[in-house]
């Protein structure tokens, strides 16, 4: 889902409004390719894209720009002082198994050709990726059973360094944006490809994020799903009225723990809901105020944590919930909204929604919507798109640093086993564990 919008959504995705600082002068003594770009180039590095010590800027700068090569010389491997194997490894589901669950899935580590990046794409050596249930979701359900979607690629988004990039004048836009060298947060923006890959392509403009210099790049693989959420959700909620406070379920996932920090500076209530105590604690830890434990262990009624539920959004003056589990729990929330109250359901962690009493639509005149990141992000078009994904990228990358309100806190894999790992982790609890695979054998 977030894999099909983001190329035309992110089209206009230009990273920060600081791309225009000043940065120090580069050669420009021809008008061959290499120095062409260098000469555009202090239009748009930013102090957070320009990595004076890159092996990969370094070696640019220092071969000589007429080799006698002509144009091919372009040999962005070489720039990068690394070499480019010819094959990698990648995660593919092969087959859904029944079509049930995570663990029934069959999965493979697979060796390929490394993709080669087309004009205006650039190559990046993956660092690591995470597993988010946006990915596991659609391993054994998204694309249904034919046999056709397998194998299928996994992963949507991850982290890593442009090694390389395509084409000639493709190659310009692209070394603007993302140099060689570049620590980047990427999406994948091609269906045949998957972000638990050693190595993917995706536009420049698009598909790539220059990360802030000062955090090591692994701390960034969820840089985007995640964070961009979050930020849609205040903003989505500011919309539809609902400034003072929220309602949130499913509340200590990491997009629940940075929503609480992201809403803290915001000046907006989090009503936080969860499943067990020690996520109660978790959030208090940081400095959650309204924690409600739907199973306690306490209570033979399952559903009294609802009057709980009620009088804090009376009190606080709640007017919109986001649902991450839905189940039964879409319908309770309807009940516990105030008139006119409207539950945003963004997630399927206990499947489809039940419980719905359509008298909360029909006389109480309560909604119940969607939340989508892609959809909010492209909502208004173009002219609202891009300074709302200006603003984003700059609250998400201030956000990325050490005690930054979107840092994750991770569980690290391989490639081999993170099947098991994430089977385990989901049948045990998640929490506090988002699944990072690495890819640099750290
Ligand atoms: N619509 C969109 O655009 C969008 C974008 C981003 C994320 N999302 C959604 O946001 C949610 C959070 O993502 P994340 O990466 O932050 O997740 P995460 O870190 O993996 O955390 C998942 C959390 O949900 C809890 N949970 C799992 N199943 C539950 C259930 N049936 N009832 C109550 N709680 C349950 C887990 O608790 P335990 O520890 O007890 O298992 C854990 O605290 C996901 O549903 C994801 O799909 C949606």
């Amino acid at each position: 889902m977030v894999h099909r919008g983001i190329a035309l959504i992110l089209a206009m995705g230009l990273n920060k409004a600081s791309a225009f600082a000043s940065i120090p002068p580069q050669p420009t003594s021809s008008s061959c390719h290499r120095c062409l770009t260098s000469m555009l180039r202090p239009i748009v590095y930013s102090t957070d894209v320009y990595h004076p010590s890159s092996p990969g800027l370094m070696n640019m700068n220092n071969e000589p720009h007429h080799d006698g090569k002509g144009r091919k010389e372009y040999d962005t491997a070489k720039m990068a002082g690394e070499t480019i194997p010819g094959e990698m490894k990648r995660l593919v589901v092969t087959s859904p198994g029944n079509g049930t669950s995570v663990a029934d899935c069959i999965i493979k580590v697979q060796t390929v050709p490394i993709p080669s990046p087309k004009p205006g794409e650039v190559l990046i050596r993956v660092v690591a990726a995470p597993v988010n249930p946006s990915d596991y979701g659609g391993w054994y359900k998204s694309r249904g059973p034919s046999s056709s979607s397998y194998p299928m690629p996994m992963g949507i988004e991850g982290c890593g360094t442009v090694v390389s990039y395509g084409g000639f004048l493709g190659g310009i836009t692209s070394s603007l944006r993302c140099p060689v060298g570049t620590n980047v947060g990427f999406v994948i923006t091609d269906p045949a490809q998957g972000s638990y890959s050693e190595y993917v392509t995706v536009n420049a403009m698009t598909g790539a994020f220059p990360m802030p210099e000062d955090v090591p790049i692994e701390d960034c693989a969820s840089f985007f799903v995640n964070p961009y959420t979050a930020v849609g959700i205040v903003d989505t909620a500011r919309r539809a009225g609902s400034s003072k406070a929220i309602v949130h379920t499913a509340a200590a996932s990491q997009l629940g723990q940075m929503l609480n920090r992201l809403a803290m500076a915001e000046g907006m209530e989090i009503i936080n809901v969860v499943r067990r105590a020690e996520q109660r604690e978790a959030l208090e830890g940081l400095g959650a105020k309204h924690v409600i434990v739907t199973d306690d262990g306490q209570d033979d009624d399952p559903t009294a944590w609802k009057a709980e539920l009620r009088a804090k959004v009376r009190d606080l003056g709640a007017t919109c919930a986001f649902d991450a589990v839905s189940g039964d729990m879409t319908g309770h929330l309807l009940d516990c909204m105030p008139g006119r109250g409207i539950v945003y359901a963004y997630g399927v962690l206990a499947g489809k929604a039940n419980g719905i009493d359509p008298l909360d639509l029909i006389y109480r005149r309560k909604e119940l919507r969607g939340f989508l990141l892609t959809a909010w992000l492209r909502e208004g078009g173009p002219m609202r798109m891009i300074p709302r994904m200006l603003t984003a990228s700059s609250t998400v990358n201030s956000g990325l640093k050490v005690g930054g309100w979107c840092r994750s806190q991770f569980t690290d894999t391989t490639m081999e086993g993170a099947h098991a790992e994430i089977v385990k982790l989901l049948g045990s609890s998640i929490t506090g564990k988002k699944l990072r695979i690495r890819f640099d054998g750290k």
